[in-house]
C-alpha cells in the first residue's frame, strides 16, 4: 500500500504577478501530473503594504480559508506554521527579503534572479548552510519535463559531444512608451532593473543547463566569459544603468575526452523580440548543437512547450526529425480554472508549469537536502558570477543600496 502524500506548509512573500501565478499552480493537484506523495498547501501570505492586500490575494489565488494574511514581513516570518516561504519581490530585494527569510529559520525559493550580485548570493548560501536550511533559486523552467528531456537527450551522447549552444531570451517590450516613467521594474535600477536579470537569466539557464549541470560535478569548471550591453536611456532613467540588452560569449572548459571546451552565446533584449510574430513560436529560441544533429527548443525560452530533436543521419542515411511537445498538465478542460501571468490566460485547465519547481523543494524539504540538485547553489552562484561580469564589461550598474551586503536595509 502506498504511503499517504506528506504537506508542505507554504508561506507567499508579495502579492504581485508572478506570486499568483505561483500560488495558483502551487494549489493544483498534484495528481493531475503524476505527484502522489506531495501535497502543497498555503498557510500564510504577506504584503509590504497592509494585511488587507495581502487578504485579498489570498482570495484572489483561492488559498484555505484559515491561512493567514499579514501587512508586514517581519511579522510574517514568525508564523511558526509556515515551512517553506516563496519570495516574490522585484529581484532588488531578495538578498534583503531571503535574508529575513533565512533568519527567522525558513526553507526560502526565491524567484530568479536569485539575487543582484554574486556576493549576495554567496551570502544566502552560507546562511542557508549554517543554519541547515533549504535554500533553492526558482528557475522554474529546469524542472519542466521538457528541460529533463532536453538534459538526458545531451547526456545520452546520441548528439555527440555538444559543442556550441545558442540562447535568446527577447521581448519587444516598446518600454519608452509602455514605461514612461520609469518606475516599472523592467527599466527601473532601482529595483535592478533591465534586461539581464529579468530575461537574460533565460538564455543563460539554458546555456548553463545544457553545458554545465550535464557535466559530472567533479568536472565542472568556472566558464570564460565575454560580453557587450547597450545601457537603456529612456525616459526618467536619469542616465542610470539597467541594460537595454546584453550580448553575452561564454567558453565551457571541458576535457578533451568529453569533448573540449563548448562555446555558449546568449542574448536578451527589452526592444527586439525573439519570435517576431507573437505566439507562431516558429523560430527556435535555442539551438543545442553537437556534431551528430541538434535539439531546438521553441519560444518563449521561460516556458517552452515544444522541441525538435534533428539527427542529421539517421540509421538509412537520412535525416530523422522528431517534433516533440510537452503540454503543462493542470486540472483539465472543462475544470472552468484558468492560469496565466499578466493578461496572458493558458488555455483552460492548464497549468502554468511552476508547480514542478515547487514539487522539487517539496521533495527536498522532505528528504532533508538543503539544495536541489538541478540547480545547485554553486551553480546559482556561478551564474550570478558570470551576470556580474557582464555588467562589468557593459557598464550596468545599481545604486549601492540593492548591491550591498548589509542588513537589514529598508529600500
Ligand atoms: N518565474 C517567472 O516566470 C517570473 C515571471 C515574472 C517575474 N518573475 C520574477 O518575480 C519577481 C517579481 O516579479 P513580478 O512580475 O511579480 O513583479 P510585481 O508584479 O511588480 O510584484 C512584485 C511585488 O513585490 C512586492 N514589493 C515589495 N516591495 C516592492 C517595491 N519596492 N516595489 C515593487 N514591489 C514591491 C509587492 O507586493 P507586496 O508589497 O504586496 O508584498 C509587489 O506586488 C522578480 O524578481 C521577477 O524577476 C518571475
Amino acid at each position: 500500500m502506498s504511503s499517504p502524500p506528506q504537506t508542505i506548509r507554504w508561506g507567499i512573500l508579495a502579492t504581485g504577478g508572478i506570486a499568483q501565478t505561483f500560488t495558483r499552480d502551487l494549489l493544483v493537484d498534484p495528481s493531475t501530473r503524476g505527484v502522489h506523495n506531495i501535497k502543497h498547501t498555503v498557510v500564510a501570505a504577506s504584503s509590504s503594504s497592509s494585511t488587507s492586500r495581502a487578504q485579498d490575494f489570498l482570495e484572489e489565488v483561492g488559498a484555505p480559508s484559515d491561512a493567514k494574511a499579514y501587512g508586514s514581513y517581519e511579522e510574517f516570518v514568525k508564523d511558526p506554521n509556515i515551512d517553506i516561504v516563496y519570495v516574490a519581490t522585484p529581484h532588488s530585494h531578495h538578498y534583503q527579503n531571503a535574508r529575513l527569510c533565512l533568519e527567522a529559520g525558513k526553507n526560502v525559493l526565491c524567484e530568479k534572479a536569485f539575487t543582484v550580485n554574486a556576493a549576495q548570493a554567496r551570502k544566502l548560501v552560507d546562511i542557508a548552510k549554517t543554519k541547515n536550511l533549504f535554500l533553492m533559486e526558482a528557475v522554474w523552467t529546469r524542472y519542466f519535463p521538457l528541460s529533463i528531456w532536453v538534459r538526458e537527450t545531451i547526456t545520452s551522447g546520441k548528439l555527440g559531444p555538444i559543442a556550441r549552444v545558442t540562447a535568446d531570451n527577447s521581448m519587444a517590450l516598446n518600454p519608452e512608451q509602455n514605461f514612461p516613467d520609469g518606475k516599472h521594474r523592467m527599466v527601473n535600477p532601482d529595483l535592478a532593473g533591465g534586461a539581464l536579470l529579468d530575461l537574460g537569466i533565460y538564455s543563460l539557464t539554458w546555456l548553463f543547463q545544457s553545458l554545465y549541470t550535464t557535466q559530472d560535478p567533479k568536472e565542472r569548471q568556472k566558464p570564460v566569459v565575454q560580453a557587450i550591453q547597450k545601457i537603456y536611456t529612456g525616459p526618467n532613467v536619469d542616465g542610470r544603468s539597467s541594460d537595454e540588452h546584453s550580448s553575452i560569449v561564454i567558453s565551457f572548459p571541458r576535457s578533451k575526452d568529453a569533448g573540449g571546451d563548448a562555446h555558449g552565446i546568449a542574448t536578451t533584449s527589452l526592444v527586439v523580440a525573439t519570435d517576431p510574430v507573437p505566439g507562431e513560436h516558429s523560430i527556435p529560441s535555442i539551438r543545442i548543437q553537437g556534431p551528430r544533429g541538434e535539439i531546438q527548443v521553441f519560444p518563449p525560452a521561460f516556458r517552452p512547450t515544444r522541441a525538435k530533436l534533428i539527427i542529421s543521419n539517421g540509421p538509412d542515411g537520412k535525416p530523422v526529425v522528431e517534433d516533440k511537445t510537452f503540454p503543462q498538465p493542470g486540472p483539465g478542460s472543462g475544470s472552468g480554472w484558468t492560469n496565466g501571468f499578466g493578461s496572458d490566460r493558458n488555455a483552460e485547465g492548464e497549468g502554468h508549469g511552476m508547480f514542478w519547481e515547487a514539487d522539487e523543494a517539496a521533495r527536498c524539504i522532505l528528504s532533508g537536502q538543503q539544495e536541489s540538485a538541478t540547480l545547485s547553489w554553486d551553480e546559482s552562484i556561478i551564474i550570478m558570477e558570470t551576470m556580474d561580469k557582464v555588467r562589468e564589461y557593459g557598464g550596468s550598474r545599481f545604486p549601492e543600496k540593492i548591491e550591498t551586503l548589509d542588513f537589514p536595509v529598508a529600500l
